[in-house]
């Protein structure tokens, strides 16, 4: 899909071919542009509106097919919602609703006469990026399996042109946008690929790739993690066919910082996780192949800062592995020694994910001395029991750091709901022959229980772990997100840090 941005030629040049896309805010309130291609159209647009049940809510969209008076084919009205709500997610909905709309229709071409409703907090400029953004991040599709498919069944759509007054500013400020939205889009590849494509080698492969955009990437072989003491990943991945892997990547783009401490992203990568020895149940375990979202999410980051060329000094620690079961396998009720020291009582072998944060959060506090760490981890089921797809859970032991991100997920539109930490919990999940074991007793609390194992490989600094389980995939559409891997947590972290740590 390719988006540009040019100044509108109304009232005289409008398009002769394709679709005009006529954004609407609330109550069927046209802007000046609309109200202008209304006239020219014969009061085809009100006609419309009136016909339909169509009254500018954000998403709705409405087509007026072969309109009067002009030679372009349809006209293509998108909600905007209220007014006084048409933030930066309110132009990327209706940048995302008109993809929706096109795509299925045959349309090839489609320019957008965006009008600005007053009292809107955003540019004209801004919010044409803002709605390139939206309808690029919706025209995602993992379609490079499928050989078959006939070619009026493939989405149609080619280009976007945005008219708007300032197009060169508008291009400016959706260049930035671009290049986060092609890191989403990184991220959701990775997510999608199925587990014998994206294994552990394979995955620390693409790492690599970041080189291109200025980060250093040093990849962590099963030598060197033997002889680190990753005792706790290593047995994760013992009965797997491939090899583990950390990937540690680094972006300084604020070298010259009073405060050099990098703030650091931590992902579980398991690239497959069947349980182990404490196998899942065949049904729905397919989705087990998106276990490692929360490296993807920490490796889709970094390419973001760096490909912005943001001013902070980052660093994203990743671990692979897959989680199989073999006469290799680690058993439950095996001691493992994590690269902390602390042994631990593998109970379970599923609970897997928080054995190679232990030895990924030991690694990243000791190496690298951070000012903060996030960890992004699908952890637990019991996460999705709590909040279900719309929030992801989050934990914090440093209130000002929680809210920092509640606040960016907020903005962004990929919400976290904060779940509480605390010495009842702990108690659970101490072990009578080692420090500590990787489940709980009862089966209350699954997500507050693996949260607190984490807490336990955590110095003091302040730390956050975000519970992405049920907002890594998508069974559904949403406005910028089509279903499947969603990439939540990408555009939340590069706010995250365009908000709290840029320059600082
Ligand atoms: N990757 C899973 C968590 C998960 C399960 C995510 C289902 C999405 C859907 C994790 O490794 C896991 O298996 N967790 C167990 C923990 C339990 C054994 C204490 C779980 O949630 O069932
Ligand atoms: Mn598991
Ligand atoms: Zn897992």
């Amino acid at each position: 899909m390719k988006f540009a941005f040019a100044k509108p030629a109304l009232p005289t040049a409008l398009p002769k071919s394709g679709t005009v896309v006529v954004t609407v805010a609330t109550e069927r309130a046209l802007g000046a542009a609309g109200q202008e291609l209304d006239q020219k159209t014969g009061g085809s647009i009100t006609r419309a509106m009136k016909a339909s049940r169509f009254t500018g809510k954000r998403e709705e969209t409405l087509a007026i097919l072969a309109p009067a008076g002009v030679e372009f084919d349809r006209i293509l009205l998108v909600g905007l919602g209220k007014p006084e709500e048409a933030s930066e997610t309110a132009f990327q909905a209706a940048g995302g609703a008109l993809i929706a709309a096109l795509d299925k229709s045959g349309e090839t071409e489609a320019s957008v006469l965006l009008d600005l409703p007053t009292g809107s907090a955003l540019t004209p400029a801004d919010a044409a990026a803002e709605l390139a953004f939206g309808a690029h991040l919706r025209s995602y599709r993992f379609d490079k399996y499928r050989t078959t498919e006939k070619k009026d069944a493939k989405p149609s759509l080619k280009k976007v042109t945005v008219l708007t007054a300032d197009a060169d500013a508008a291009k400016r400020a959706y260049g930035k946008l671009e290049t986060l939205a092609e890191s989403v889009l990184f991220t959701r590849d990775l997510v999608s690929e199925p587990a014998n494509v994206i294994h552990p080698e394979s995955l620390a492969e693409r790492c690599k790739e970041l080189a291109e955009v200025g980060v250093q990437v040093e990849i962590l072989d099963l030598k060197k993690l033997k002889k680190l003491g990753m005792g706790a990943l290593l047995g994760v991945a013992q009965g797997s066919a491939f090899e583990p892997r950390v990937v540690v990547m680094r972006w300084d783009g604020n070298p010259d910082a009073e405060d050099r401490r990098p703030v650091a992203f931590i992902g579980k990568g398991v690239t497959f996780d069947t349980g182990g020895i404490s196998i899942k149940p065949a049904a729905g375990m397919e989705d087990m192949k998106w276990d490692m979202g929360g490296a993807a999410v920490v490796i889709g980051t970094m390419r973001a800062l760096a490909a912005r060329k943001a001013k902070v000094n980052a660093v994203g620690i990743v671990g692979l592995v897959e989680n199989m079961p073999s006469g290799t396998a680690q058993r439950p009720g095996d001691v493992v020694t994590s690269l902390s020291g602390q042994t631990i009582e593998v109970i379970n072998t599923d609970a897997e994910g928080r054995l190679v944060l232990a030895d990924c959060l030991w690694y990243a506090q000791d190496s690298f001395k951070p000012r903060l760490m996030i960890d992004l981890a699908t952890l637990t089921g019991a996460v999705i029991i709590a909040l279900g797809h719309e929030h992801a859970g989050l934990f914090a032991n440093n209130d000002e750091l929680a809210e920092a991100l509640a606040a960016a997920g907020r903005t962004v539109g990929e919400p976290l709901w904060r779940l509480p930490l605390g010495d009842a919990y702990d108690k659970d999940i101490n072990s009578d022959i080692a420090d500590v074991k990787n489940v709980g007793s009862g089966r209350g609390a699954g997500s507050i229980i693996a949260a607190q194992f984490l807490k336990r490989f955590i110095n003091d600094l302040p730390w956050a772990h975000i519970d992405i389980a049920g907002v890594v995939w998508s069974k559904k559409d949403t406005a910028t997100v089509p279903k499947g891997g969603t990439a939540f947590g990408v555009r939340l972290l590069d706010r995250f840090v365009a908000d709290y740590h840029e320059g600082k």
